[in-house]
């Protein structure tokens, strides 16, 4: 039986923590921590993120503001909002809903975002320092995996760290930061991805095993050293044979869990991680202006 890492209970913990530091910031400089959220178009997986990121400001004391353009919404008008808020000092944190429609263009839009409000870690100078150890903003998702490693105690040290993906939202950062000469990190770090022959092979040896792929199944008992820990960043709906949907990961969990020594859940494991760090990286922001740090 593996440990469950919970990433609810932690995502709570993380939450709670990040309360008490917006209520010692306001107290201390008058300084309230602002997210502003841009969703584009009315795909609704984006929606719901959206708003949930909203309604996870609200219970730690972040003022949030969502706003909501159409599909026909020019790339001109979205760069306009991104600078205003790159302006408004009362906006700490800008986050900008990927993906956009297909007119605009991601990567000039991320690239208008100030680097200074950049909470999400996408803009290239905070992708640079992540990659060479100054301190920026890291991307949430990398950002909760360390925080569960570092909180259930994982040695990631001399540990071989195989990761499967290389987005840059989750694969490069993430291997990058556990091959970091820091707690967590200073691991030797397999990158594993669709060009890779024989993903098992690297897999099997692999003492912590990441999986940023996007695909269920992808990740076997067979994929598996007995013994290893097993971080599942993949979200996947499935479909049932009763027609009703599931959330799953990319790792298949009841065979994998028997032989794992920690493994996360999907869903609540990675996921609400993610939202967490959010408002950490939020609190950040408004702390670099509030005076501290
Ligand atoms: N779309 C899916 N995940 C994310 C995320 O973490 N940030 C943003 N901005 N868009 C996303």
């Amino acid at each position: 039986m593996a440990v469950l890492i919970d990433g609810n209970s932690l995502a709570a913990q993380i939450r709670e923590e990040v309360q008490a530091e917006v209520a010692q910031l306001r107290d201390s400089s008058g300084v309230v921590p602002g997210l502003n959220l841009l969703l584009v178009g009315d795909d609704p997986a984006s929606a719901v993120y959206v708003r949930n990121k909203g309604k996870d400001c609200e219970k730690v004391g972040i003022t949030s503001t969502i706003l909501r353009l159409p599909d026909t919404a020019t790339e001109q008008e979205v760069l306009d909002i991104v600078r205003t808020w790159n302006d408004d000092a009362s906006v700490h944190g800008i986050l900008v809903q990927l993906p956009l429609p297909k007119h605009i263009n991601e990567h000039r839009v991320i690239n208008a975002i100030s680097p200074l409000k950049d909470v999400d870690g996408f803009h290239p100078e905070n992708a640079g320092k992540v990659m060479i150890g100054l301190d920026g903003f890291i991307p949430c998702t990398p950002y909760g995996v360390l925080e569960m490693l570092r909180r259930y105690n994982i040695e990631t040290s001399g540990k071989h760290a195989v990761v499967v993906g290389r987005s840059n939202i989750v694969g490069k950062p993430l291997s990058i930061l556990l091959a970091q000469k820091r707690s967590p990190g200073n691991a030797t770090v397999t990158i594993c991805h669709t060009g890779t022959p024989n993903i098992a092979e690297y897999t099997r040896t692999a003492d912590i095993l990441i999986s940023a792929v996007g695909s269920h199944g992808v990740i076997t008992k067979d994929h598996v050293k007995p013994g290893a820990v097993v971080i599942d960043v993949g979200i996947n709906r499935i479909t049932l044979p009763d027609g009703t949907t599931k959330l799953v990961g990319d790792v298949l969990f009841d065979e994998v869990e028997p032989i794992a020594q920690a493994i996360t859940p999907v869903p609540g494991g990675v996921g609400p991680m993610t939202r967490a760090m959010l408002l950490r990286n939020t609190l950040t922001s408004a702390q670099r202006v509030g005076g501290k740090q």
